[in-house]
């Protein structure tokens, strides 16, 4: 704690409040204060809200024109006509709703958590968990990798001391608390398979939580307890001895039993019914689950691509398939940290407990914690004394008892991942032509205006404006999760169709900028306080389901149809250090795009189907760096212009 305190207010990192400052520095004093500020942040926490149904379908309206024609919209409007009128649906649902929302901590949590993953039949690589690659790394020799994967477990065991004490410190928007139950949420969890609905598991809030994580090496597994008898943190030198150990026993790959976790949920969950029969299979697996993460030792990439962003960021997402190293992995593990052969770092993270930013921080912790005390020996040196490594017990292989039923779902689930992998397509790349500085500098929003950069882009090669899914977090509400911020607007129509006519001015394209930068900027102010669209209208078709109500035609018509048929499906994840998240498209002909926008570049993730002959993430690489600095060069020449 002391040292994550000191790191974190060295750095400047505890921003902006007095509550943050006086928790920092009680580092000294007592848990009980830090508990106590940290229960009363959460409970003073507003409720997540339900807008009025009036506004929530005027914006609805509003972000279904661009991308339907005349006689479309027409038809959309009457049947939100229709379903808001005193005698449609809609003022029924709604009232349904508010009296939830009196019942309920957050009126959506559990629904969310169901319909957005537990639910979700599809597989978790490449279609639900994000990867995400860390600065990368230089290894010339096998204790380069495992002096590095040492180092950061014992940098993640250094935050989880931050979570345990609860004196993780609360961030804001602006003035306004955000919840922090994301944060405590990340480690010793697991998703459980099911053969209809998933659920999860949080080990590590039961009364007596894993005291192991579990180490992958050429599909083998091992437990490896990491805290000694006196509760303390093994020391980075003693975690590394273990490693060590685990590699010396694992020389020969094993049968890939993590390739399962890859599988359809339906499958997968009918295939961990049979792998629970057996005794000691049931053993390993409840091991892994409860684990406080997994890590896994990679080999070199295999199939590389030639760009180093690129192949990291596949080897996060899945592993380069049953050819590479997904069967070196447990997929329902909530983080899996990854340690390539070579220098490729990172992790992947299964999605249902927690949006990107907590896992982007405690990467940012890790990596801190290497940079610290050259490479944290010192600390290490201090607890060398209580914990030799001659007393440390042997790591415990998890054993597996493949039986041919058993084999034959490995096998089909090499073959279902193969097909993902070969279809999944990325192109990562750190832009350099300017930064969020530079955006600052212009008076716009560095967020919006990177959102319609990628409006840009796709209107530039598909001529077309595309339904565009940004996150935006509503954590300003107790146990928020997401709202999607609808980024294609009637201004952000306007704006490409300009920019991307030769015969307007520099001063109305630069308008056009301006203006669909705004109307971003607005629809994310509505979005992080629970104004937005999508979460109210699936609340509103959950009621109706729930109720026993026919499905409200709204949502079965184009408008709707295509204005939730995302093919931008966006984030920005920030960091410190210099990492991005990644993640596949959400629909088969659409992109995927990650950002961390830094002061003076912006780094890229992003993805593509082979399978979709109109998307391909290369050359939307090409048209965002494009128009990412036409955008500039508009802004410059308009100055410029204004000056003389
Ligand atoms: N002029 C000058 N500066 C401006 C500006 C303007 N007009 N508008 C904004 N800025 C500044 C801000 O003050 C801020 O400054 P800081 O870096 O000193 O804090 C900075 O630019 C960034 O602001 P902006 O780019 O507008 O966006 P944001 O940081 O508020 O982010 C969201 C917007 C939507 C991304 C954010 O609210 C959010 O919800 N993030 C979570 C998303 C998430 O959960 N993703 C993970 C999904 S897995």
């Amino acid at each position: 704690m002391a040292l994550s305190a000191t790191l974190l207010l060295r750095q400047g990192l505890l921003h902006g409040t007095k509550n943050c400052i006086l928790r920092a520095n009680s580092a000294t004093g007592t848990m009980v204060v830090q508990s106590r500020y940290f229960r009363d942040d959460q409970e003073s926490l507003p409720r997540l809200p339900v807008p009025p149904l009036e506004d929530t379908l005027n914006k609805y309206l509003k972000t279904v024109k661009p991308l339907v024609t005349d006689e479309e919209f027409r038809l959309t409007e009457e049947l939100v006509k229709k379903f808001k009128s005193s005698d449609g649906v809609g003022p029924k649902l709604q009232q349904s709703l508010l009296e939830r929302a009196k019942t309920k901590d957050n009126w959506l949590y559990d629904w969310w958590m169901n319909t957005a993953y537990l639910d979700y039949r599809w597989p978790v690589v490449v279609w639900s968990s994000p990867g995400l690659v860390f600065p990368l790394q230089e290894f010339k020799t096998l204790d380069d990798q495992l002096s590095f994967a040492a180092k950061m477990i014992v940098g993640a065991l250094d935050y989880k001391k931050m979570v345990d004490e609860k004196s993780v410190p609360v961030e804001y928007m602006g003035k306004d608390k955000l919840d922090m139950s994301q944060y405590f949420n990340i480690l010793g969890t697991c998703r459980i398979p099911g053969v209809t609905r998933d659920s999860i598991k949080f080990f590590g809030k039961e009364s007596n939580p894993p005291k192991h994580i579990v180490v992958a090496h050429n599909n083998h597994f091992f437990k490896i307890n990491v805290y000694c008898d006196n509760g303390e943190v093994l020391s980075v030198r003693q975690v590394l001895h273990q490693l060590r150990n685990v590699v010396e026993r694992s020389t020969h790959p094993a049968s890939p039993v993590g390739l399962l976790t890859t599988q359809n949920r339906n499958v997968w969950g009918k295939a961990y019914k049979k792998i629970r029969k057996d005794k000691m299979n049931r053993a390993s697996v409840d091991e892994i689950q409860q684990s406080i993460f997994l890590l896994a030792l990679d080999g070199p990439i295999v199939n590389p691509t030639g760009n180093i962003m690129t192949d990291a960021a596949l080897n996060c997402v899945h592993g380069n398939g049953p050819e590479g190293y997904a069967g070196n992995r447990w997929y329902d593990k909530t983080l899996q940290f990854i340690v390539g052969k070579k220098g490729a770092v990172g992790l992947t993270y299964e999605h249902t407990p927690a949006e990107g930013p907590p896992i982007a921080n405690l990467m940012d912790h890790i990596m801190d914690y290497i940079a610290s005390g050259k490479d944290g020996l010192v600390a290490e040196s201090k607890r060398e004394p209580h914990a030799p490594v001659m007393e440390l017990p042997r790591p415990q292989r998890l054993m597996f008892n493949i039986s041919p039923d058993i084999k034959q779902e490995i096998e089909d689930a090499k073959v279902s991942l193969q097909s993902l992998v070969d279809d999944l397509e990325m192109t990562c790349f750190n832009f350099t032509g300017f930064g969020k500085d530079f955006i600052k500098s212009q008076k716009l929003s560095p967020d919006s205006f990177l959102q319609m950069a990628i409006q840009l882009a796709f209107y530039r090669i598909h001529k077309e404006p595309g339904a565009h899914y940004e996150s935006a977090s509503t954590r300003k509400f107790l146990y928020g999760r997401t709202e999607t911020i609808r980024s294609c607007s009637v201004e952000s129509v306007e704006f490409a169709e300009t920019m991307l006519n030769p015969e307007v001015s520099v001063s109305d394209k630069c308008a056009a900028l301006r203006k669909a930068v705004d109307a971003h900027k607005n629809y994310v102010k509505e979005a992080v306080n629970a104004r937005g669209v999508d979460r109210h209208l699936l609340g509103l078709k959950l009621t109706a389901i729930e109720s026993g109500f026919d499905v409200p035609t709204l949502f079965m018509d184009v408008g709707y149809i295509r204005s939730s048929h995302m093919r931008l499906s966006t984030s920005q994840v920030p960091a410190r250090c210099e990492a991005f998240m990644c993640f596949g498209p959400l629909v088969p002909d659409g992109y995927g795009c990650c950002y961390n926008p830094r002061p003076n570049n912006i780094m890229f993730g992003t993805s593509a189907f082979n399978s979709s002959p109109e998307t391909d993430s290369a050359t939307f690489r090409e048209a965002l760096e494009k128009s990412l600095m036409d955008m500039h060069d508009v802004l410059l020449q308009d100055g410029l212009k204004s000056k003389l």
